[in-house]
């Protein structure tokens, strides 16, 4: 691996008397690609919470780029301006057009001028494919099209990782596909991308790894190959086996859990 861009270093977190992360490690490489898996509740969104500083760990280290940010003396914007976040709601705003939304972060936090903000809106809008919506308003949007242009609001900050918190969760099936495939060019790109999702071909065809996580802890982390296909761990097969086949797991537990694609417990974020 080349030098780690994300190095996590026995990372806790509580909430009260709730311990949700139970001492993870895992280092990220700059330029990979990795989806993180797992159960609902298992911790997957506080992980990616605590990388950019959005929780704060209550125990344990995230270094980003060699930088310690979680270091108490650490410029907690400057980290942030690093790491693009794309969450599973779009969270645009709804009275500004599209090139307005990937603008005003830029002039706010960047404080970039005018004339730069709307050249590199552009610029990032036809990334994702979407340049002729740029005087568009987000309600006009397909799920899937407000997704991409909050894909690319978030790399016009210039980001130098990108995490994703189950970024196709709320689409509808038809609109996945769209979405997916500006994530792989990012990474075709060399983009440095931190993924939660259920979407497990894209795991397969895109993550240099997959890490498995259940209880607060990674259970598994390996290649696609090694953890999807060949899992070691009784717990990753189990997961699995309900992931690809809900059905069938009702019947062998007598349950009516709905796994799936979607994540019914992780609707916070
Ligand atoms: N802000 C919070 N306050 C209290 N509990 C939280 C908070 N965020 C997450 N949790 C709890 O942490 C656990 C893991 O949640 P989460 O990281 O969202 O899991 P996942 O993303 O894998 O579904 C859950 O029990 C959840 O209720
Ligand atoms: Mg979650």
């Amino acid at each position: 691996m080349s030098r780690p861009e994300i190095e996590i270093r026995d990372l806790h977190k509580s909430f009260g008397d709730n311990h949700v992360l139970r001492g993870i490690d895992l280092e990220i490489g700059q330029g990979e690609v990795v989806c993180v898996i797992g159960p609902s509740g298992s911790g997957k969104s506080t992980l990616l919470r605590c990388v950019n500083l959005l929780e704060e760990p209550t125990r344990g280290q995230v270094f980003v780029g060699g930088t310690e940010v979680t270091d108490p003396d650490v410029d907690i914007d400057a980290v942030r301006r690093r790491i693009g976040m794309v969450f599973q709601q779009f969270n645009l705003f709804p009275h500004l057009t599209v090139t307005e939304n990937l603008a005003l972060p830029q002039r706010r936090v960047l404080r970039r001028d005018k004339a730069s903000a709307l050249r590199i809106a552009a610029q990032n809008l036809e990334r994702v494919g979407l340049a002729e919506k740029a005087t568009a308003y987000p309600s006009s949007l397909s799920g899937g099209q407000q997704q991409r242009v909050a894909i690319a609001r978030a790399l016009a900050m210039g980001p130098e990782v990108m995490l994703f918190d189950e970024p196709t969760s709320a689409l509808d099936p038809e609109l996945v596909g769209d979405v997916l495939a500006v994530m792989r060019m990012l990474a075709d790109d060399g983009m440095t991308m931190m993924v939660v999702t259920h979407e497990m071909t894209f795991a397969r065809e895109v993550a240099d790894r997959v890490v498995f996580m259940d209880g607060g802890v990674v259970v598994e982390d390996g290649t696609p190959e090694q953890v999807i296909a060949h899992p070691r761990h009784e717990r990753t097969r189990h997961f699995l086996s309900r992931l690809l086949d809900p059905a069938m797991a009702d019947v062998e537990e007598g349950t009516a859990d709905q796994v799936g694609r979607s994540d019914p417990a992780g609707g916070r974020d």
